[in-house]
């Protein structure tokens, strides 16, 4: 049942401050702002490597994750598409702890990944949505998102969902290796105990990206930019825009464009660069002035706090100033509003896009 809304892709994407809410619950003790995995049968403080694995929006949110795990729980991190991984033959530590990402629970060549991982001795988690699918049951340990049912093809909010899952695994990693302190995994549950409110300010926000996805609509092409946590939402906008608006979208790590992409810019291509204030914010603006320099039309994603862009823009949003630790999870609600709204414009089955299925169970 859509309810009020025209799509399902829009009630998801505002169901998100009540889910994400309800999947940090899960995994956090909210009041005492400390990380708390149920059943984790895995000693994190002795592993040797997290092999993170997925498919489309899946694989983006371990993506995220291999930034989380690497940087507060030094942790090291390798992740593939599940259609490379699977073939690959990688060889993998004794003591590794392998973590299979799937709204559905049924993504072949995903489990076909999982099954090599179960031959290599892995440990086995997944981060599912569907609690009785084929993925949980080989799993040794199952860390549900709390979503509730997906039924949109574009995935919204099983990947914000599968975010905060990875967000407090990677706290409790950091914790359990000696690299998080008391204070600091205050300071980072409290980061996403924050995320359900300032997620609605955005959502409050909606009618701007509708009309910025007006200007989109007219587009053949465009990119997205983003660095370091959220160089993975660039490619997240760009997947989700191309599936449900048939228009032409890369992402790129914004430092990877001069080495070739940039010749791609003319008036023509609109840039969405996702700039959230912190580390890498002074590196991307600067980023995004070449591109405005080349006539390209910036669509600019950065916080109330983040300085005047000092190029030309066509449009200038302002999200809620965010610890940065969660900021891909508040920074892939403007990118699916976009995408939304630029695929209402053309007129495209939102819902059920064109040669798509929601769960892929061909390899
Ligand atoms: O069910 P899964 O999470 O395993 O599905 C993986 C991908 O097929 C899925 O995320 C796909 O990329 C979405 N349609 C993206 O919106």
């Amino acid at each position: 049942d859509k309810g009020n809304y025209r799509h399902f892709m829009a009630k998801e994407i505002h169901e998100q401050p009540e889910v994400i809410a309800h999947t940090i619950a899960h995994y956090a003790d909210l009041a005492e702002r400390r990380v708390d995995i149920p059943n984790l049968a895995v000693d994190l403080a002795s592993l040797e490597r997290v092999t993170l694995c997925g498919c489309g929006t899946a694989f983006y949110a371990g993506l995220v994750a291999k930034y989380w795990f690497e940087q507060y729980a030094r942790l090291p991190v390798e992740i593939d598409v599940a259609s490379e991984f699977r073939y690959r033959e990688a060889p993998l530590p004794e003591n590794g702890l392998a973590i299979f990402i799937s709204q559905s629970g049924e993504t072949a060549d995903t489990l076909a990944g999982l099954r090599y991982c179960r031959e290599q001795r892995q440990h086995i988690a997944s981060i599912v949505n569907v609690q009785h699918s084929s993925i949980a049951r080989e799993s040794d340990v199952v860390l549900p998102t709390l979503a509730g049912p997906e039924i949109g093809v574009a995935s919204t909010k099983a990947f914000t969902c599968q975010l905060a899952v990875l967000a407090c695994l990677a706290i409790a990693a950091g914790k359990a290796r000696g690299h998080i302190d008391d204070a600091l995994e205050h300071e980072l549950v409290g980061a996403l105990v924050e995320l359900p409110r300032l997620i609605s300010r955005v959502l409050r926000e909606e009618q701007g990206f509708a009309d910025i996805a007006h200007q989109l609509s007219h587009a053949q092409d465009m990119l997205y930019l983003g660095r370091g946590v959220n160089y993975p939402l660039a490619l997240e906008g760009a997947l989700k825009l191309k599936e449900i608006s048939y228009i032409h979208a890369e992402g790129f790590a914004a430092g990877e464009l001069k080495h070739g992409a940039i010749a791609l810019i003319d008036e023509n291509v609109p840039v969405v660069v996702i700039a959230p204030p912190g580390r890498t914010h002074e590196k991307t603006m600067s980023n995004m002035q070449e591109v405005a320099a080349r006539g390209g039309k910036i669509v600019l994603l950065t916080g109330e706090s983040g300085g005047a862009p000092d190029c030309e823009v066509m449009a200038d949003c302002r999200l809620p100033d965010v610890h940065e630790f969660v900021s891909p999870i508040l920074y892939a609600l403007p990118v699916q509003l976009l995408a939304y709204h630029t695929a209402v414009w053309r007129g495209t089955d939102v819902d059920q896009p064109r040669n798509l299925a929601k769960s892929v169970t061909v390899e």
